[in-house]
């Protein structure tokens, strides 16, 4: 079985965490995941989408809709389309960003943006009825969790996966939330 980590985070290095590894939280959850996921016998692959070249949607042509909604790919020339298309490979997806503002990080929303438009009504969909876990890793307070956990409801709607975990993460509940994460991936596997 083959897995994607989706990361939407730039923060490599973050020297005033207190979490023992001293980087991001975003990143300290790509880690946990990728060893989990190993652990289960999942190959696994990590996209850290911040480096990738993902313009915003243009909702260009007729009535706010361009060929994404009849062809399933987008019209701009950047990364976008290639790694739609590499989606194909995976049978699980994670997807973790950070909280900005109680939402997803900009990268994220820029990317499920499209996302949404390549695929909600494609029925050949490769990630239609694939699970998804989604971490939502904000700062202290976790305020915002909860919102950009509902967004990521709204794109399981629309892409008509199957939401199989979402996990608010913060750096006071890191420990405990490792634990879910490993409950939520474990559970997917048996
Ligand atoms: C622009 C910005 C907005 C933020 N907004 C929130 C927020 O609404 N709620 C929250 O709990 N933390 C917020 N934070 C804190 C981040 O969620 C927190 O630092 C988190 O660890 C970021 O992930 P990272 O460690 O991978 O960078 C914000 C941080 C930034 C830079």
């Amino acid at each position: 079985m083959k897995s994607l980590i989706l990361s939407f985070s730039n923060n490599l290095v973050n020297e005033d965490s207190f979490i023992p590894n001293k980087i991001g939280l975003t990143f300290s959850c790509v880690d946990v995941c990728e060893k989990l996921l190993k652990e289960l016998d999942y190959e696994v692959e990590h996209i850290c989408m911040n480096k990738k070249n993902i313009k915003k949607c243009n909702a260009c042509g007729k009535r706010g809709w361009g060929i994404c909604g009849d062809e399933h790919i987008c019209v701009q020339n950047d990364d976008f389309n290639v790694i739609y298309k590499y989606m194909d490979n995976f049978d699980l997806y994670i997807f973790i960003t950070p909280v900005y503002f109680h939402e997803m990080s900009e990268s994220a929303k820029t990317f499920f943006d499209r996302l949404k438009r390549c695929d909600a009504f494609n029925n050949n969909s490769y990630i239609k009825g694939k699970n998804i876990v989604c971490i939502a890793c904000a700062g202290g307070s976790g305020s915002g969790t909860e919102e950009t956990l509902k967004s990521f409801d709204t794109l399981n709607y629309f892409l008509k996966t199957k939401m199989a975990g979402r996990i608010p993460m913060t750096k006071f509940n890191f420990e405990e939330q490792k634990e879910v994460i490993k409950d939520c991936l474990s559970k997917i596997v048996n």
